[in-house]
């Protein structure tokens, strides 16, 4: 095997699992691995149901495992009755109901410990609360809150009472969150009065009430945390202080039993065209994989500290902040704030003193933390970590050695997960006890997911390291069910370019000769940004809807740390300066972006041209505005531009 590995890859270190670490896991060889994931070949079906029955409790048992009827909108257990909250809270209560599950810290230093009993008690609360306001099953509720632990308890209250919640992001702007409430059509928003990031308050009922003040008429109630006591205005019809709101209501709350199929969530996401879309997911096998990929890939154990770094906005904080972790009945770390404040420390000084076991995160944090150097994680006791994650974006070789030499001590594996907001759980990621690793690689599909590679013709590449489209061949429990309230952009994004035959990811990968992925990244207009996905025409839209701006065109560029960073190419409405700079006129689209869609969309680059290169059709190519925007020559063919000239000022060379 050796000899292959190093005659053909790019990366040939390797990282075998310690017998140390094998023997404690829970899958313990590749042998055991194997014949896990034969099982699920042989009988995919069988496979998730005995997993859902050993590993859900339910109110009443499915008799059907899947139902194809309605492909692709697949449905799992669909007969089946059960209450997402009850399972992760009400189920551990009898033997771990004094653990902790919650450890709160916020980025003031604030520390909070919230055992499975307080959790289910506040949930209870705040999930009569919601009642209390009209909030009934199948109800939209938009959450757009800090990072605390009530971002938690409204996750789990709204599953409770069967209300179908959809997180913003705090980081996102007044308009996005308009645009999100009206596309769900959500009844109520839970935000806060502010809360605490990178040593700001952030104001997040200020913005909320901005939002509202553009639209929004299906909103009737706004329930407001009081966390970083910032002054607020409250509105006296529409707005509730979330303690006024649980003050007298009942200690107990009896979850409602919904469908398997019922809509746990919305969350919504970058594509490559239009505004952002609401992903939907379903309840049962929502969990179910959440919960398998915590034992498998995570190796959850009773005694683990786990911490995901990631906020509840995204889906990794959704599967492994709000849910995983509950649902196997673990402990796990909660930090508001950013990684630098007071300094770049603060992760490590985290992990030290709650003695974090588990550390998940994101390449571009670890490239953040890397180039502050050795000398910061060393002043800090790392011991307790056992297991390291990654997600997001491909990690490099670089990152990863570090991360497992000085976060690790050469003694954590890595676990470097690939999966999507569509995907719900991790689809291909080592198992750290079965898996030997190899830095930048994701590894080995999940039993039970059929991952492949495929060429434009929707044929499997069987040989190895060829680069293809990543496509999941058969259902899975924890798919995405549909794009909410467009039926026909979710056929069309994910299973129209093989007519219905595979879900295809929207990322390129390659797999080498012992069957390793390896993501080469995005096929369509998406960007990574730091981790997370936004769509180039989203930020073209905001661009152009500036007075200014007659034109934009957006692609990425590579970053060392955020992985890639927004160049903007900008044609003007008027007249535009000699060299294509205009540091005013920029600083002033950069902010006018961050008021459209958020601080993380803004362009890093803008230039300014009087023209973009098109095609004769009228297409923009981007492939030759992306190696402009990297500073690499153009070598590809320009002949079919109709404006060949224009390039030689996109380069900045007129
Ligand atoms: O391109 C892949 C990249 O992130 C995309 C999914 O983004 P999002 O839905 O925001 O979810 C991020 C967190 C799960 C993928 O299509 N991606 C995610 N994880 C990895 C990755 N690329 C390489 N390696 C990964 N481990």
């Amino acid at each position: 095997m050796d000899k292959h590995l190093q005659s053909t890859l790019h990366e040939d270190r390797i990282f075998p699992p310690s017998d140390d670490f094998s023997a404690r896991a829970r899958i313990k060889s590749r042998k055991e691995l194997d014949a896990l994931r034969a099982k699920a070949e042989a009988d995919h079906e069988g496979f998730w149901a005995g997993l859902a029955r050993k590993e859900l409790d339910w109110q009443t048992d499915f008799t059907q495992t899947l139902d194809e009827s309605h492909a692709p909108h697949y449905q799992w257990f669909s007969d089946g009755k059960l209450n997402i909250s009850y399972n992760c809270l009400d189920r551990h209560l009898a033997a771990h109901g004094d653990k902790t599950a919650l450890i709160f810290e916020g980025e003031q230093g604030d520390t909070r410990h919230i055992s499975y009993r307080e959790l289910h008690r506040e949930v209870c609360l705040f999930a009569n609360g919601l009642k209390s306001l009209g909030v009934a099953a199948g109800d939209r509720v938009i959450l757009y809150m800090p990072m605390t632990p009530e971002a938690v308890i409204a996750m789990q209250a709204c599953a409770r009472i069967g209300a179908t919640h959809s997180v913003v992001f705090g980081g996102f702007s007044a308009e996005s969150l308009k645009d999100r409430i009206e596309n769900a059509g959500a009844k109520v928003v839970i935000t806060a009065d502010g809360g605490h990031r990178g040593g700001k308050v952030v104001a997040l009922k200020a913005a909320t009430d901005d939002a509202l003040s553009r639209g929004c008429e299906s909103l009737e109630k706004v329930v407001v945390l009081k966390r970083a006591g910032n002054a607020v205005t409250l509105q006296d019809d529409r707005d509730v202080w979330w303690h006024d709101l649980i003050e007298g209501q009942d200690e107990t709350c009896e979850p409602l039993w919904v469908d398997a199929e019922h809509p746990l969530f919305l969350l919504y996401t970058s594509g490559s065209t239009g505004k952002p879309k609401g992903v939907q997911h379903a309840s049962a096998g929502y969990l179910l994989n959440a919960i398998t990929t915590m034992k498998w890939v995570f190796d959850i154990r009773h005694d683990d500290i786990f911490w995901c770094t990631a906020d509840v906005g995204w889906i990794t904080g959704h599967t492994y902040v709000a849910y995983g972790p509950l649902a196997v009945g673990a402990t796990q770390i909660i930090y508001e704030g950013a990684p630098s404040v007071p300094d770049m420390g603060r992760f490590w000084k985290v992990c030290q003193d709650h003695k974090a076991t588990i550390f998940y995160t994101a390449p571009t944090a670890i490239r953040a933390l890397m180039k502050a150097g050795d000398d910061i994680p060393a002043n800090y006791d790392l011991s307790s970590l056992r297991l390291l994650g990654s997600v997001g974006e491909p990690i490099n070789p670089e990152a990863w050695m570090w991360y497992h030499r000085v976060i690790g001590g050469e003694r954590c594996p890595i676990v470097d997960t690939w999966w999507q907001t569509e995907t719900g759980a991790h689809m291909i990621a080592p198992i750290p006890g079965a898996v030997t690793t190899k830095p930048g690689s994701c590894t080995l599909p999940l039993p039970g997911i059929a991952i492949d590679i495929v060429d434009p013709d929707g044929q499997p590449i069987s040989e190895p390291n060829q680069g293809g489209v990543l496509v999941i061949k058969k259902p899975w429990p924890s798919m995405i069910r549909t794009v909410w309230g467009d039926d026909q952009r979710y056929y069309d994004t994910y299973w129209g370019m093989f007519d219905g035959k595979y879900y295809v990811a929207g990322d390129n990968a390659r797999r080498d000769e012992d069957g390793y992925y390896w993501i080469m990244g995005r096929i369509d207009d998406v960007l990574n940004i730091s981790g997370h996905r936004l769509g180039t025409m989203e930020v073209e839209s905001a661009l152009v809807a500036h007075p200014q701006v007659a034109e934009a065109a957006v692609v990425g560029r590579p970053h060392a740390i955020k992985g890639e960073s927004i160049f903007a190419f900008v044609v003007l409405k008027g007249e535009r300066s000699a060299d294509g700079i205009d540091e005013d006129l920029t600083r002033e689209l950069r902010d006018w972006v961050a008021q459209q869609i958020g601080p993380i969309a803004k362009p890093d680059d803008i230039r300014y041209a009087d023209n973009l290169p098109k095609t004769r059709s009228g297409k923009i190519m981007r492939r030759l505005l992306r190696t402009i925007a990297a500073g690499e020559e153009i070598t590809q063919d320009t002949s079919t531009l109709e404006n060949e000239a224009i390039l030689q000022q996109l380069q900045g060379k007129t």
